[in-house]
């Protein structure tokens, strides 16, 4: 895994926002897995302005969104839905029906999402880059930990630590959904290309685990050391209990010497240069 560490959160999101612009320049017709929560929010900041500023465009890109909340109407402040709009699609020039998030509408069966999300992601030809968070139990998107790392997009049940953590975006707890619809371990890990962002000291057990732990569904995080290409964006707090973090700085410092050197012109980035996805 490449292990990332910069000074601090906002730096964590302008590199993250570099790597989806490089994406959509690479290939404007691109298909982007996005998360929510608090943790991208800086990034999708950046990425508005970026749009504003003309130094890039959504236009002929297609999103999946990682997880929805099962029981809240899509108009509901605090769908998903109703976040990315917030966060990202109000402000930037994504066509609003090649925006996906795995919801379900009033009187349909839940457990018919997943698998028409997963066709539909196969349909646009597969995840060129998804971006993650991680919880403090280790879930990718809901995938809380016992996950089975086989698993594709369906209703979970979400963890109670998940429903704490998450108390405070809800005025009351008869208004917090426990159960989501969550694209599955597998989903993930057939993505191109994964980023997964964490910052903050609260953040810390879990990067650990997720980059030098065993890889365990007790931690679903951890199976992404078997992805060929992740990169993990971390802040010096998220990074403050790894163990190879001098490492980790002298492989990303040799990387971009050696991309420094032998770029390919046009091309900034390694992870756009071989071709697949
Ligand atoms: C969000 C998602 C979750 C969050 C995770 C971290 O779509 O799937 O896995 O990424 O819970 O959330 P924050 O960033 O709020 O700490």
């Amino acid at each position: 895994m490449e292990v990332i560490i910069f000074s601090g959160a906002d730096q964590v999101a302008e590199y993250a926002a570099d790597i989806v612009g490089q994406m959509l320049a690479h290939k404007p017709d691109c298909v982007l897995g996005l998360a929510t929560g608090s943790t991208p929010v800086a990034m999708y900041r950046c990425l508005a302005q970026r749009y504003r500023d003309g130094a890039l465009s959504f236009a002929r890109a297609t999103t999946f969104n990682l997880d929805e909340y099962l029981g809240l109407d899509s108009d509901n402040s605090h769908s998903y839905r109703s976040y990315m709009r917030r966060e990202l699609f109000d402000h930037v020039d994504l066509e609003s029906e090649r925006t996906h998030l795995p919801e379900c509408a009033p009187g349909e069966d839940p457990r018919a999402v997943g698998p028409a999300y997963e066709s539909l992601i196969n349909k646009c030809g597969g995840i060129d880059l998804q971006i993650l968070g991680i919880g403090r139990n280790g879930h990718i998107g809901f995938n809380e930990p016992s996950s089975s790392l086989a698993s594709r997009t369906r209703v979970k049940t979400l963890a109670r630590r998940t429903v704490s953590d998450n108390h405070r975006l809800f005025d009351s707890p008869a208004e917090q959904p426990g159960m989501a619809i969550t694209m599955g371990v597998a989903t993930i890990m057939d993505a191109h290309r994964v980023l997964l962002l964490a910052t903050g000291e609260h953040k810390a057990e879990a990067v650990r685990a997720a980059v030098e732990g065993s890889i365990s569904a007790m931690h679903p995080a951890s199976v992404l050391q078997a992805h060929r290409r992740v990169r993990v964006l971390v802040d010096e707090a998220a990074a403050s209990r790894l163990t190879l973090v001098e490492y980790y700085r002298r492989v990303h410092t040799q990387a971009e010497w050696i991309a420094g050197e032998f770029s390919v012109s046009g091309v900034c980035d390694p992870w756009f240069q071989d071709g697949d996805g």
